[in-house]
């Protein structure tokens, strides 16, 4: 049984929509900058999401009418099909694929989207496949497009051990909506996938990938959101 996928991440999924709700990762204000952001960008829009888990998000920052495609892909076959159904509003214009984020957008057409969006994803790559997301991002976004990414990303001049023991510190300490089992499989979570950036190095990876201005749309601890233009 606790070998079982379903299992698996039906347990980490439920601890995960806990960590939404309690706004323990600052979804709520991260998502509102986001939302603030596009609701100024006419539409249709062709999106590509990656990384999109179930796609709850993407439903809370673009509506429909402002979607002319929706491309999400992820590694998780469970995700995409809780995304399938949440993006039904979305209709006939949504392609899901189970698949590696980086592969994907290798794959992606030249010149086709206006709008990449990652949403606590990128932390799981490492540098090089960072390097490669922000060129492979510039070379198919159209002109004026934008890469938006939300993720964690560590303080200038904090190291990652660093980072791990002050964000599991914060887990221990203020995360008191999570069981202290929950905790321990966040805290697991980070120490194994969290491989956060600072800004800084974002925006060389970004600005050496042809991306020429950058915008951070909100901070929260160590939860930022920033976009990047073509
Ligand atoms: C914390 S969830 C975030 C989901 C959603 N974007 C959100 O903001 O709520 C991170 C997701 O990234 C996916 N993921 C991690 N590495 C990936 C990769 N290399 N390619 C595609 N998806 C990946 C995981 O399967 C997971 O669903």
């Amino acid at each position: 049984m606790k070998n079982d996928p379903v299992y698996i991440f039906r347990k980490t999924w439920a601890t995960y929509q806990k960590v939404i709700s309690n706004n323990l990762m600052f979804h709520r204000e991260i998502l509102t900058a986001v939302r603030t952001l596009l609701e100024s960008q006419k539409g249709p829009l062709n999106v590509l999401d990656l990384g999109c888990g179930d796609a709850t998000h993407i439903g809370k920052i673009l509506n429909p009418g402002q979607v002319a495609e929706y491309c999400g892909c992820d590694l998780s076959p469970y995700a995409l099909d809780v995304a399938r159904h949440n993006l039904e509003p979305f209709g006939a214009r949504v392609n899901l694929l189970c698949r590696d984020m980086v592969a994907v957008l290798g794959e992606a057409p030249e010149n086709h989207f206006d709008l990449i969006y990652s949403g606590y994803a990128l932390h799981h790559l490492s540098i090089e496949k960072k390097q490669t997301f922000f060129t492979e991002c510039r070379r198919t976004l159209r002109k004026n497009g934008q890469v938006i990414i939300v993720d964690v990303m560590r303080e200038e001049g904090e190291a990652r051990p660093a980072y791990l023991d002050s964000y599991n510190k914060a887990v221990a300490t203020q995360w008191e909506a999570l069981t202290p089992d929950e905790q321990d499989q966040v805290q697991e979570h980070i120490r194994n996938c969290d491989f956060p950036e600072t800004p800084t190095l974002f925006r060389m990876l970004a600005s050496k990938a042809g991306l020429t201005s950058s915008r951070r749309l909100e901070k929260q601890t160590w939860h930022e959101a920033w976009s990047f233009t073509a």
